[in-house]
């Protein structure tokens, strides 16, 4: 039987809920901090409309997490983002469905297959200095908007790596469809589920909707000319409809819609807020970006894009961003049965999470956390729950490799070609604030950058 004093801890229910999210919608990282520190670890977070959830931000608790038994895990639901990506997406899956469909996708994102895109990625990002998208290269003189340059660099990458579209005609069809698609669903309607409805032709709702049947029309119309052609093609698309399910079945075409679009939300918007985050941060620190361009001097003038994913100081710099400004910041887990976290018990239909921010500025890990060091990362080796950007265990980020890929490769091409210079706005003073921006959170201005005499 057990006693008072083995009963396992109760956490400290937040009060004033609409305070807490006021606080946490303002200032995200602070507000965990300020939890954390007032609560210890784990503590509880309520979500006004989304429920509770029991964070923890320590290498224990993450530990305890990933690895925690598959069958005991789910996502969370109800999930902002299912609209966008449907329910049969892997972000959404359980269970053998989300066993399946991993093994169908993951091998499509192998280091093996990813580093045949290095050119594809290099292609993307010198288009941009180029001014493909804009009409105006980046010479001396010109502003850039970080987040739009970076956000056409990833979405390029994506729509040559999935869909192999590299033609310019089909990729302004393919990025119009696909921007409206992502623009139209976000603010309000991410946040708030009851505005999910039409209203005689005019809400953000139908709109979004409208922009998502649209995007469907192009991957179906797609699929139909590859089948046509009797040639699926060697793209991420072309690899998932030659692949079977161990019953030899093909993936229905309702599934494939959605998870082409999971990869489409999942993998834009993430890799391009890492990008900006490292651009910045390596414009605040003359050093770091002194020693990084020192080693790109060293790859020669046109270097092959798989030399460059090997550079030290470039991983070193990557991580370090990836470690200060996750760009997914909170792990999810809904459990199915019992669980200890920390020491406190939990029960079927309870939501566990990590709290990246947290578990990255641990202090017990990482010597002056909120420091931008990245020779930290060539100092010592971390765990896998010491630092985790991707998540970890079964549904660990399928797209890390590709993500990868395209930090090392798209920063070392900007680096290496242009000299730039962060708009005296951003140049000094406190850093932005991180905000949600579709699936990933980023900073909540448009960060600029002048472009210098080289
Ligand atoms: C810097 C860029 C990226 C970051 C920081 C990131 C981060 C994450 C995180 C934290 C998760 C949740 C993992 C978990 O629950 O344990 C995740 C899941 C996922 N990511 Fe990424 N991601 C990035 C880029 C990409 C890319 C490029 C793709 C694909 C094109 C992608 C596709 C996915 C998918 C499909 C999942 C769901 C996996 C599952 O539930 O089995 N991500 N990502």
């Amino acid at each position: 039987m057990s006693t008072a004093a083995d009963a396992p801890p109760a956490l400290r229910e937040p009060r004033l809920v609409p305070l807490h999210a006021l606080a946490a919608g303002i200032d995200f990282g602070r507000y965990f901090r300020w939890r954390h520190e007032r609560d210890g670890d784990p503590f509880l977070v309520r979500f006004p409309g989304f429920g509770s959830v029991v964070f923890t931000g320590t290498p224990e608790g993450a530990r305890e997490l990933f690895r925690a038994p598959a069958e005991l895990l789910q996502p969370p639901l109800p999930n902002p983002i299912e609209p966008m990506v449907g329910p049969a997406s892997l972000i959404l899956s359980r269970g053998t469905k989300h066993r399946q469909d991993r093994a169908l996708l993951a091998p499509a994102f192998h280091r093996s297959r990813i580093s045949a895109y290095g050119n594809v990625i290099r292609t993307a990002a010198r288009a941009e200095l180029a001014g493909e998208r804009t009409g105006a290269a980046w010479r001396p003189g010109t502003r850039i908007d970080a987040r739009a340059a970076a956000r056409a660099i990833t979405l390029r990458v994506i729509l040559a790596a999935v869909f192999g579209i590299e033609e310019s005609r089909r990729r302004d069809e393919y990025t119009t469809a696909t921007t409206e698609f992502l623009n139209s669903f976000g603010g309000a309607l991410f946040l708030v589920p009851a505005l999910r409805r039409n209203l005689y032709g005019l809400s953000g709702w139908q709109r979004f909707t409208a922009a998502r049947d649209r995007f469907d029309e192009l991957i179906d119309g797609e699929i139909r000319r590859r089948r046509a052609h009797g040639d699926n093609g060697t793209d991420i698309l072309g690899l998932l409809l030659d692949t079977r399910y161990d019953d030899g079945s093909p993936i229905t075409e309702c599934d494939l819609r959605e998870q082409l679009r999971t990869l489409l939300v999942a993998g834009h918007e993430t890799t391009a807020t890492a990008l900006v985050w490292a651009l910045y941060r390596l414009h605040r620190d003359p050093e770091t970006l002194a020693r990084l361009r020192a080693e790109l001097d060293t790859a020669g003038p046109d270097p092959d894009p798989l030399d460059l994913v090997k550079l030290p100081n470039l991983d070193a710099v990557c991580q370090e961003t990836l470690r200060l400004h996750p760009p997914v910041p909170i792990v999810l887990r809904r459990l199915t049965g019992d669980f200890e976290l920390r020491g406190i018990r939990l029960r079927a239909g309870d939501t566990m999470g990590v709290a990246l921010p947290l578990l990255h500025a641990d202090p017990a890990v990482w010597p002056e956390p909120r420091r931008f060091r990245p020779e930290r990362f060539l100092e010592r080796r971390y765990g896998p729950f010491e630092f985790a950007p991707y998540g970890g265990g079964h549904r660990r980020c399928v797209g890390a490799t590709l993500a990868d890929y395209e930090l090392r490769i798209v920063l070392a091409t900007i680096i290496g070609t242009v000299r730039l210079r962060l708009s005296p706005r951003f140049a000094r003073g406190r850093m932005p604030l991180t905000v949600p921006h579709n699936i990933a959170t980023g900073p909540h201005a448009a960060i600029t950058f002048d472009v210098l005499e080289p």
